[in-house]
């Protein structure tokens, strides 16, 4: 966290007046009249370096990203100095891909949003040196930019959602359910205890051996265990919700993720192989762990929401829980959702799965998100 921090001292978020007053001055270029406000956004707090342009308006005028996620399943799991090294050496040409892209030079730039947190301190502190050296070169003023945040107002760049609303964000690294009230105004609900429902998932998946799985080989954990449970039946194990009689919103994946650790265990011994074979139930167990981790945080989610409701926080006829983060994008835990927010009567929002994930987009309009409401 030693990066975080110190960085966390330094960039203090300018006020908003001085970089609007900033950003409100258009730029010419021969042959070129760019009437918009264009942000470049960097995003390195995991295991993606990605970059985005985007004008004020939330068009997306280039893109590019480079996933980890290849590496990180060879050595089972993110380990920070080898993540930081990957954003070291792609940084410079994913932010030249999306700047190509976008037909837009670094001078012609009104302003870099740079993720400062949280996140890992490694990787984090790629994107910032970076950011800072652009910055001072071309003159540009900085936007910091707090990743959850980012990931909770997302949605309001497909979907015209009005605050207040439940938000749910599950990933790998977070799991977290808070009142969005306005820009910057979060009221934490619910946490998980231990780890995020991503990290479990890729746990699981590693147990399981998924990465010598063929039609899993190259798929994050969570993604494989969606992929490999439409092939098995829920029904052939029986794991229990973590936290059925907790009386709050938080969540909890490290137990549950023992459990199965245990039952994989003794299904290898009973088909006699070794750990590190795909075990013939494996299918079987990929349905039945996303089931129960569905069912955990479909329930977390609609204590909220009853919470939400009873106490006025949401709007009475117009509830919205918006989900976002890598495990959004499952669409069995969705479907979970969906039937949480039909019994509530409120809508279920999701942004597409490219912007449920790590993105630079989200990183550079989550500003402007919040100036275009202002
Ligand atoms: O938001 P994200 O890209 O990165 C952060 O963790 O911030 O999320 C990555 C996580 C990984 O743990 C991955 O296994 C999980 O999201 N994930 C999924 C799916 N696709 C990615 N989990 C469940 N179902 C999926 N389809
Ligand atoms: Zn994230």
């Amino acid at each position: 966290m030693l990066i975080l921090n110190k960085t966390a001292g330094v960039f203090f978020k300018p006020s908003r007046r001085k970089i609007y007053a900033f950003l409100g001055s258009f730029h010419f270029h021969p042959g070129k009249l760019f009437l918009h406000k264009l942000v470049l956004g960097i995003e390195t707090s995991c295991d993606d370096t990605a970059a985005a342009v985007v004008d004020e308006a939330g068009n997306v005028l280039g893109e590019a990203i480079h996933s980890q996620t290849e590496v990180h399943l060879k050595t089972g799991g993110i380990i920070p100095p080898v993540a930081q090294q990957l954003h070291r050496e792609n940084i410079q040409r994913i932010v030249q891909e999306a700047l190509s892209a976008s037909e837009v030079s670094p001078s012609e730039l009104s302003a870099v949003a740079t993720t400062i947190k949280p996140g890992l301190a490694l990787s984090l502190g790629v994107g910032l040196s970076f950011s800072l050296q652009l910055v001072d070169q071309f003159k540009k003023p900085f936007i910091p930019i707090h990743h959850m945040e980012a990931h909770a107002l997302t949605i309001r760049l497909t979907n015209k959602v009005e605050f207040p609303f439940l938000v749910l964000l599950i990933s790998g690294g977070h799991c977290l359910l808070a009142l969005v009230r306005g820009v910057s105004d979060f009221l934490l609900l619910g946490k998980s205890l231990d780890i995020a429902p991503g990290d479990m998932l890729d746990k699981v998946a590693r147990r399981l051996s998924l990465i010598k799985h063929p039609e899993c080989s190259t798929m994050s954990g969570g993604k494989a265990i969606e992929h490999l449970a439409k092939q098995g039946n829920r029904l052939h194990f029986d794991f229990q919700p973590p936290m059925q009689r907790a009386k709050n919103c938080d969540f909890s994946f490290s137990g549950l993720q023992h459990v199965i650790d245990k039952m994989i265990m003794q299904k290898e011994k009973e088909e006699g192989i070794e750990q590190g074979q795909v075990l013939s139930s494996a299918a079987d167990i990929a349905a039945a762990v996303q089931h129960t981790v569905a069912c955990h945080i479909a329930k977390r989610t609609h204590r909220a929401l009853l919470f939400c409701k009873q106490r006025g926080f949401l709007h009475q006829s117009n509830a919205v829980l918006v989900v976002s983060g890598g495990v959004a994008s499952n669409l069995y835990i969705r479907k979970a959702l969906e039937i949480v927010t039909n019994a509530t009567q409120c809508t279920l929002l999701c942004p597409p799965p490219r912007l449920c994930t790590d993105n630079g987009v989200m990183i550079a309009c989550a500003d402007q998100i919040d100036q275009r409401d202002n």
